[in-house]
């Protein structure tokens, strides 16, 4: 395994630095696009044209956009809305909508350090981000998330419920429930003691990422490096006296964890940020994980802290992943990686 992820780095560094990238090349990873300096992508999705959205962290409170990254060779990421009155974006996610508009909801808020993660409380609110048939996107609050919002991080749709999204936020350890038309948040529509930050944890970061799959809603908590399932309704509630299970300890592969999706298999692929840099594969059956691609010295993809599979004509195998810096060199910057799924080969 080591020897392959060798093979691994001297392939993505030929390609990711030298010579003219070939987009549809045989290396598995690229770097889509380098953000200029000061800039720290948090939070990654797909619109259903194929473009990427990306929120940044601290720096600015600006969501991204690269357009079309399948069919372009080189891509530049552009400010699609900015968020003045916080200075941090967080998740994203769509709000399954109807045929005419298509809308994402995402989190944003104040934060006073990137390194000690101090945030200030009650600044947090959810907003929409709405694409109508015709004319420009609009941003729009649709929540102060009152009362005690102090770290929601990660937010996901409910299939089945439009109207709804949950919030996992990392200092509450619980996920709330906001209701997208009223702005009404219940921050403890699920709280387990297993997402929460327990005595004597190195990292103070509580539940950090969630999704629906199937009536399970998985979670991970990076404070215990692992990821739990608990089962739900189809309208995204706890099924009455259900107890969360262990899906996965991944504290042998990675010190950390960040935000997933499930691959074409139904496993996930997850994000581990800094300092394992790493998209981690977790066998939902099994527990079994293993780093896929990246690495702690590998400088493809430091702080890796989401990713989201292409929705494009050309990019239905390839997911991209959305990095923070390099924790240790403040002249680095954001930026999003290509990976070509159908190449890694990882069974
Ligand atoms: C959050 O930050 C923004 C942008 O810097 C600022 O305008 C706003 O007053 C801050 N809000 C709070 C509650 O501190
Ligand atoms: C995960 O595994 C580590 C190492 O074996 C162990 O110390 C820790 O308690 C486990 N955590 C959970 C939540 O099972
Ligand atoms: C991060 O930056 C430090 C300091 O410049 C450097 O030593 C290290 O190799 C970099 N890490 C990666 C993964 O690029």
């Amino acid at each position: 395994m080591f020897l392959k992820f060798l093979t691994f780095t001297i392939a993505i560094g030929g390609s990711a630095l030298g010579g003219p990238i070939d987009p549809f090349g045989s290396s598995a990873a690229r770097v889509l696009t380098q953000l200029p300096e000061k800039t720290w992508l948090e939070s990654i999705a797909v619109r259903r044209n194929g473009d990427i959205l990306a929120t940044s962290l601290f720096y600015s409170s600006n969501i991204f956009t690269v357009t079309q990254p399948s069919v372009h060779a080189h891509n530049t990421a552009k400010i699609l809305a900015s968020v003045p009155e916080v200075n941090s974006l967080l998740g994203i996610t769509e709000v399954p909508g109807s045929y005419d508009e298509e809308a994402f909801f995402f989190v944003g808020g104040n934060f006073t350090s990137l390194t000690t993660f101090s945030t200030t409380v009650g600044s947090f609110k959810g907003f929409k981000l709405t694409f109508p048939r015709n004319g420009n996107p609009t941003v729009q609050k649709v929540s102060d998330l009152a009362p005690f919002s102090s770290f929601p991080n990660s937010v996901t749709a409910i299939p089945q419920a439009p109207g709804s999204v949950l919030v996992a936020d990392s200092f509450v350890g619980a996920i709330g429930r906001l209701d997208l038309l009223t702005g009404q948040y219940d921050p403890r529509a699920f709280a387990f003691d297993d997402m929460a930050v327990p005595k004597g944890a190195k990292l103070p970061i509580g539940i950090s990422a969630m999704r629906m799959k199937g009536s399970y809603l998985y979670y991970g908590n990076p404070s215990t490096q692992s990821i739990y399932k608990v089962k739900v309704d189809s309208k995204g509630y706890l099924v009455k006296g259900a107890q969360p299970s262990l899906v996965a300890n991944i504290s042998s592969v990675a010190p950390g964890l960040d935000d997933f999706i499930f691959d074409p298999q139904g496993n996930i692929l997850l994000a581990t940020n800094s300092p394992e840099n790493a998209i981690v594969h977790v066998d939902v059956r099994t527990g079994r994980s293993k780093r896929i691609i990246g690495g702690p010295t590998d400088p493809l993809m430091p702080d890796s802290t989401c990713l989201a599979f292409g929705r494009g004509i050309l990019d239905t195998n390839t997911f991209y992943v959305s990095t923070g810096r390099n924790i240790s060199d403040p002249t680095t910057s954001a930026r999003i990686v290509a990976v070509d799924a159908s190449l890694l080969n990882y069974y």
